[in-house]
């Protein structure tokens, strides 16, 4: 059978596959995610997250000269309070963890982008992202206020940008009203907009130590099931004044990113949660899997399906064969 066009043609060699690959993995489309806790002295291997790190403070010149090193220009910061309450009240204390961690980023490298990850949940006595009213249900209206009392914070200690990630409807017009309303207008928001109820959160919620003490997040995270309602999601946020907007977890939902990608004309983010790295590593640990060939895989399909930027636990291992294979 003769056909003419054989697209096998253009595989042929890694020459020719180099210059129609469609999808180019960057180390600039990454960022790496940090857990500091209180305390000195303190690098630990997260239990559930093997070759990540909680990091006291005084560690993290290391690490940020480490991830500079290797071409990563942006990191998440989470805090792991000492102290937990009710309000979550360490979220907003300007001299909290997450506050001490910015400014001492920043101290390190001015030029390194500091985003900040807006929630409740490591904070909150119940594990929950936001504040319980008497009936044990989230507090959508006044959780708001508080989730713009952490924006600010964050932005004050210098974020250069914030991700809300709890949820709650309307933070991103509370946000960005009260940092737009105290001259931080130059400060972006990336919304956690497509946020799902997962599973694949569980290693990151012992990293965090930010598991539900009762009930759980299905009535503020989305439903697996759904997509139609993504979109939604990415429209208010958008509406709000979103900047950028995310899909989370990464891996399952790479439909919903595509969908978000061809139906806005605005950067999209995956979040390559704790459990898919988890996975892929107990993969690798067992020999069953090449950790370079299957997180390269996962990394450049995410792009594929239209993501601009990636926040993964692989990034500097990523980083590091993106530079090896420079050479
Ligand atoms: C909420 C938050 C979570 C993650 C990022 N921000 C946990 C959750 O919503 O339960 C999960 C990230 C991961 O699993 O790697 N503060």
């Amino acid at each position: 059978m003769k056909i003419i066009n054989r697209p096998r043609r253009l595989r042929n060699s890694s020459s020719i596959r180099s210059l129609v690959r469609e999808t180019v993995l960057n180390t600039d489309d990454l960022i790496f995610p940090l857990f500091v806790v209180e305390g000195e002295g303190i690098k630990k291997e997260i239990s559930s997250l093997k070759n990540q790190y909680h990091l006291s403070v005084d560690k993290l010149e290391a690490e940020i000269k480490e991830i500079l090193g290797l071409g990563i220009k942006a990191v998440m910061l989470f805090g792991l309070p000492d102290e937990k309450d009710e309000l979550g009240s360490e979220a907003y204390n300007d001299n909290g963890i997450v506050q001490r961690a910015i400014k001492e980023v920043r101290r390190i490298d001015k030029d390194i982008l500091v985003i900040t990850d807006i929630c409740m949940c490591q904070y909150t006595d119940h594990g929950h992202c936001g504040i319980i009213d008497h009936n044990c249900t989230v507090d959508n209206d006044r959780t708001l206020e508080y989730i713009s009392k952490i924006a600010l914070s964050h932005v004050r200690a210098g974020s250069d940008m914030v991700a809300p990630s709890d949820m709650m409807d309307g933070r991103i017009q509370a946000i960005r009203h009260t940092l737009d309303e105290n001259n931080f207008e130059h400060v972006s928001i990336m919304a956690y907009s497509a946020k799902y109820s997962s599973a694949f959160y569980g290693p990151f919620r012992a990293a965090a130590n930010s598991a539900p003490g009762f009930g759980d997040r299905k009535t503020y995270q989305m439903d697996p099931a759904n997509s139609d309602e993504a979109l939604r999601e990415v429209e208010l946020d958008l509406s709000e004044g979103a900047d950028i907007v995310m899909v989370k977890p990464a891996l399952c939902y790479l439909d919903v990113v595509r969908r978000v990608k061809d139906s806005f004309n605005t950067p999209v983010a995956v979040y390559n949660v704790s459990g898919e790295y988890a996975m892929v590593m107990a993969a690798v640990e067992k020999g069953l899997v090449d950790e370079k060939q299957i997180v390269l895989e996962q990394l450049t399909s995410m792009k594929r399906a239209g993501a601009d930027i990636i926040i993964s636990y692989h990034a500097k291992e990523a980083a590091k064969w993106l530079k090896e294979e420079e050479k």
